[in-house]
């Protein structure tokens, strides 16, 4: 039985009364979505809700499933590009799956919604390693492991040693690390919602990670625009190649539509300024591409993962 505190659920106005299950639903809202991105740009959803607990997560999935409308799941929204006609059917916001449980020999547990940032902190605190990957990323650990998050300092997957995952008929299933299929920018967990994730962490000497910490969080201050509304990288990194570069090399630094542009400090971002829609950005993303086609005859494929209503 889900409660109505481990289950809230904010639901858009133009949503139909008839596909949302009745006790556990109240409120209306129009929510937008961009508003929970790193972005900041995107419209609302139908339904929105935001589960505590893994039965809760269940509980949303099969809902909609049975509803007969689609699903997605939110992190901190920091690699998402959210259309302004916003999404159609529910999205399930996983922050509120917060807790983090300090195991035995580096075993970490921790909810899906925890910021990596917090998790970086938290195992710091403990003396505890190995998640160099994770600093001056704006994620939520679900969308790390996900995502298989990382760069130049190792990536996410490397510190997994299993996750746990509702799947899209509510089963709930331990994964371990050689089935997680991590990959660059990669994993298996396109079609399940990742609630869980088991991390085995190294004992490190506290001060010299502190500084190596420091060191990886002033590079990157340098190289990316960290203070700036974006979703971090946009396009993938052509194989042997960096994307940021070719961009940079195709003049496209600092192109502008509306309030979107191309970071003058990093060519693989798009900052908003402050009020700039989505329409901006796929603008200026589709300047970059074809710029990058012309300039380089290499075709850029999106990083970013984009939400828009079906049929648009
Ligand atoms: N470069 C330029 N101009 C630019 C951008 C980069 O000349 O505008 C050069 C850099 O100077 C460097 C090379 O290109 O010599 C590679 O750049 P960088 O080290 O920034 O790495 P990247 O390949 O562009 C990847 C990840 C980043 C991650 C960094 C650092 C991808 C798509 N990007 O970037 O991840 O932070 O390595 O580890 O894999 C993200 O995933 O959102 C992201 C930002």
């Amino acid at each position: 039985m889900i409660s109505r505190i481990d289950f809230r659920p904010l639901i858009a106005k133009s949503s139909r009364r008839s596909e949302v299950p009745s006790a556990s639903w109240s409120g209306a809202t129009t929510t937008r979505l961009g508003a929970l991105t790193t972005l900041g740009v995107g419209g609302s959803a139908d339904v929105l809700c935001r589960p505590a607990s893994v039965a809760g997560v269940r509980h949303a999935v099969t809902s909609a499933v049975t509803a007969g409308r689609p699903w997605r799941v939110l992190g901190r929204g920091s690699n998402l590009l959210i259309d302004d006609a916003g999404v159609d059917g529910w999205v399930i916001d996983l922050r509120r799956l917060s807790g983090i449980t300090f195991g035995d020999d580096g075993l970490v547990t921790v909810g899906a919604g925890v910021n990596t940032s917090v998790l970086l902190g938290a195992t710091r605190r403990r003396g505890l390693g190995g998640l160099e990957c994770l600093v001056g990323y704006p994620a939520t650990v679900g969308g790390a492991v996900r995502m298989n998050a990382g760069g130049r300092w190792g990536a996410t997957g490397e510190r997994i040693e299993s996750v746990v995952v509702v799947d899209r008929d509510g089963a709930v299933r331990e994964v371990t690390h050689d089935e997680c299929a991590f990959a660059y920018r990669s994993s298996a967990f396109a079609r399940s919602v990742i609630v869980e994730a088991r991390f085995r962490l190294p004992h490190v000497d506290p001060e010299a990670y502190r500084a190596a910490v420091e060191e990886i969080q002033t590079t990157k201050a340098a190289a990316q625009p960290l203070q700036m509304r974006s979703a971090g990288c946009m396009f993938r990194n052509p194989e042997g190649l960096s994307a940021g570069r070719l961009v940079d090399d195709a003049g496209m630094l600092g192109l502008r539509h509306g309030d979107a542009e191309v970071s003058p400090v990093h060519g693989n971002f798009v900052v908003n300024h402050g009020s700039a829609s989505a329409a901006d950005v796929f603008r200026v993303l589709d300047d970059v591409r074809a710029e990058v086609q012309r300039v380089h005859g290499v075709e850029l494929e999106l990083e970013v993962e984009v939400w828009r209503r079906s049929g648009t």
